[in-house]
């Protein structure tokens, strides 16, 4: 029995210290320790002993059995451990690699310039409005004083829905809307995107203007002049030469076109100023007193300016952009670059 036993133990410190994983190490455990187990065997045999001998048997077994529980666990804690560590390794951040940076996006150019010219207005005291884009013949053109069969019409080529609605061509409208709604004193400008049959480098069917005008008791032609100015000053730099020139506008009268010397040659003559050395930047003028009367206001006691800018031809000379299209085609290698 003392040898049997030697043997048992021998051959169950043998298997458990070749076992390659976890689950041997728990099948040795059931070998040899379990209730059917080797030494559960022994320990029944023991019973048929004399029972002198009986008491020595069993305190061997016990040892034996002490012995190998011992080491089993410390295997199980072993292998517990290992699967430990391996979880850790694989689960592992490497903390000095560089994080995945979000990419951002940038505003497009026209919106840019958009908030440039509203904060420009916003700190001379302008308020912001807004008018619909798919507007009534009679705010576009009729309330503008451009009657039906007025030839001036012909200069803006207008995507019509019916005889009485159409896409507004310029942000003008605006002038009436807001003007049918509030009294003076007025100090507005209006944001917004126009549309006029036309496409090629340097017209697109879809644009955006900036439309401005100031109502009160008193406003003259020196009062446009100098916020005009004032405003082309604070755009494109306090250098930049400015002109005024006479033109015509069914709704202002006197009317003007206003020129910045040209920002590409600095007026010395290019492609892009076709060698004169200004750029026509803005039409502007005294509102006219039909205008005035298309909204009730009193013409004695009332005057004001009004004037528009298009945005897509002011980034083009900031940014030194000669394709319009260029705008509106959304090319991220394009966009990215502002
Ligand atoms: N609405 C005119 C245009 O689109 C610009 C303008 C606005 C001129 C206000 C005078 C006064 O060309």
């Amino acid at each position: 029995m003392t040898e049997r036993l030697a043997d048992l133990l021998k051959e169950a410190l043998q298997e458990l210290s070749k076992a390659p994983a976890m689950d041997a190490v728990l099948q040795v455990k059931a070998k040899y320790l379990g209730r059917k187990g080797g030494i559960a065997a022994l320990l029944k045999e023991m019973g048929a002993l004399p029972p002198e001998e009986r008491k020595k048997a069993g305190e061997a077994i016990n040892r034996a059995k002490d012995r190998l529980e011992e080491e089993v666990e410390k295997a199980i804690a072993s292998f517990q451990e290992r699967e430990r560590e391996e979880n850790l390794r694989k689960e592992r951040v490497d903390i000095t690699l560089p994080g995945r940076r979000i990419s951002r996006g940038t505003k497009h150019p026209v919106t840019q310039v958009m908030e440039e010219v509203g904060e420009i207005f916003y700190g001379l005291g302008f308020d912001i409005e807004e008018g619909p884009e798919v507007e009534l013949d009679y705010y576009n053109f009729e309330a503008l004083n451009l009657p039906k069969d007025h030839p001036a019409r012909d200069m803006q080529d207008t995507f019509y829905v019916n005889d009485e609605v159409l896409l507004r061509t310029h942000t003008s409208p605006v002038q009436i809307r807001v003007m049918e709604k509030k009294r003076p004193p007025l100090r507005v400008i209006a944001p917004g995107t126009v549309y006029r049959r036309d496409s090629d480098i340097t017209h697109t069917p879809m644009f955006h203007q900036v439309e401005g005008f100031m109502v009160d008791k008193n406003v003259t032609f020196s009062n446009l002049k100098g916020v005009l100015t004032l405003f082309l000053h604070k755009l494109f730099g306090e250098k930049t030469g400015i002109r005024f020139r006479p033109s015509f506008f069914p709704f202002t009268e006197p009317s003007a076109e206003i020129d910045i010397e040209c920002v590409i040659c600095g007026g010395k003559g290019c492609r892009v100023c076709k060698g004169s050395g200004w750029l026509e930047i803005l039409g502007a003028g005294m509102i006219h007193p039909e205008v005035f009367r298309a909204v009730g206001y009193s013409t004695e006691e009332y005057t004001g300016f009004a004037f528009g800018l298009g945005i897509e031809r002011i980034a083009m000379l900031k940014f030194g952009i000669d394709d319009l299209r260029l705008f509106f085609e959304n090319d991220l290698k394009f966009l990215r670059q502002f």
